[in-house]
């Protein structure tokens, strides 16, 4: 019976291309001994392949939200479901097999060296050794570590950095539909999480799974996500939206507050050039690639003094030019419902 209930999930991992729906219906959590809920009524429903940040304080409620995905901790009450499957009707040791899970504290096994790491659920599912050894390969350089460097160590032997790379591949090992990260670049210095983040947007960009991604760092949150959801004190909502539309129309004081000083700045790092409407180039003006964003755009216009830069197209003539008129123009006819991320 259980291989039957099973079957949706198993089948989703099977099949590569196949990103998964999740929805959660009105989730509570109450510690045993508490008054309060750590999570309360919480309903959400995820795109197949979205990428979906929670942003809130410490204490708020995330971890405990991700947590019941993958039935570490159990909901009081609601339901969830992957790919239309109630997961609590899943062997929970099996469910865990299937859905990758990153944490802040990485948590890879010290006497294991980096490829038995990553190779643990692989072998927990019966892969062959051929077959393991030949994914961890893959994914040591997906993560653009040097297997023939990498593989044999232990993970004292890295840097933070690398063991956080390390358990981002572990995590994608069985190839799970589903990814959950708590803070995943949450203890890397600034420089560090930076490259991370631009590594793991490309690596989102063609593995395209679905991810809940916890963060308290609201600036991580507008770079990487394609929709993100504020919360508040027991999980609460305090608005779910693409990072233009929550920086453009924030809900409410709260989450004016998270969005900070600066929100106009923030926007134009979420709009391409190509966006604003170019004049015709210019002779003798600093240059940006048609992939930077209009904050790049300002950014150099600020630090040359020029009063136009001109728009590269990669190989051929320069596509045009613009000015700082033509940045907030931009600004202003940016709708409420930019989703593409500048990376
Ligand atoms: N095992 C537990 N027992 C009792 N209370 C807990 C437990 N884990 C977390 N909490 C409480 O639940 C609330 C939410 O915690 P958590 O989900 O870890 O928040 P966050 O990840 O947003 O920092 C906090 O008030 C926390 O103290
Ligand atoms: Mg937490």
């Amino acid at each position: 019976m259980s291989d039957l209930t099973n079957t949706g999930i198993l089948s989703a991992i099977a099949d590569h291309d196949g990103a998964v729906s999740i929805e959660l219906d009105r989730v509570t959590k109450t510690y045993p001994g508490q008054r309060a809920s750590a999570v309360e009524d919480f309903s959400m429903s995820i795109q197949p392949g979205e990428l979906i940040m929670f942003v809130g304080p410490s204490g708020c409620g995330k971890t405990t939200t991700m947590k019941m995905i993958n039935r570490i901790i159990e909901p009081t009450s609601g339901s969830i479901k992957i790919d239309g499957k109630d997961v609590l009707s899943i062997n929970p040791n099996e469910l865990r097999c299937h859905i990758g899970y990153v944490i802040q504290q990485i948590g890879l096994f010290p006497h294991l060296t980096i490829a038995e790491n990553i190779g643990c659920v692989p072998k927990l599912l019966g892969w062959s050794k051929t077959k393991i050894a030949e994914r961890v390969d893959q994914l040591l350089t997906t993560v653009q570590l040097d297997p023939g460097q990498f593989a044999r160590r232990y993970p004292r032997q890295l840097s933070g950095g690398q063991q956080q790379r390390v358990g981002v591949a572990r995590a994608l090992a069985a190839d799970p539909p589903v990814m959950l990260m708590d803070e995943p670049f949450g203890a890397t210095d600034p420089i560090t999480r930076e490259k991370l983040q631009a590594e793991f947007l490309r690596l989102q960009a063609t593995i395209g799974k679905t991810i809940i991604f916890v963060t308290h760092d609201f600036d991580e949150a507008i770079r990487l996500g394609d929709r993100i959801a504020v919360l508040s004190e027991r999980s609460q909502i305090e608005q779910f939206d693409t990072p233009a539309a929550i920086l453009a129309a924030p809900a409410n004081d709260y989450v004016a507050s998270f969005i900070g000083q600066g929100s106009a700045l923030k926007r134009l790092a979420l709009i391409p050039v190509t966006e604003a409407a170019l004049g015709p180039a210019a002779a003798g003006v600093p240059a940006v690639e048609h992939t930077a964003s209009l904050r790049d755009a300002l950014d150099l216009l600020v630090l040359t003094g020029a009063d136009r830069v001109n728009v590269l197209t990669g190989t051929g003539p320069a596509a045009g030019s613009l000015g700082h008129a033509a940045i907030s123009a931009a600004l202003a006819g940016a709708g409420h419902a930019h989703g593409q991320k500048v990376g």
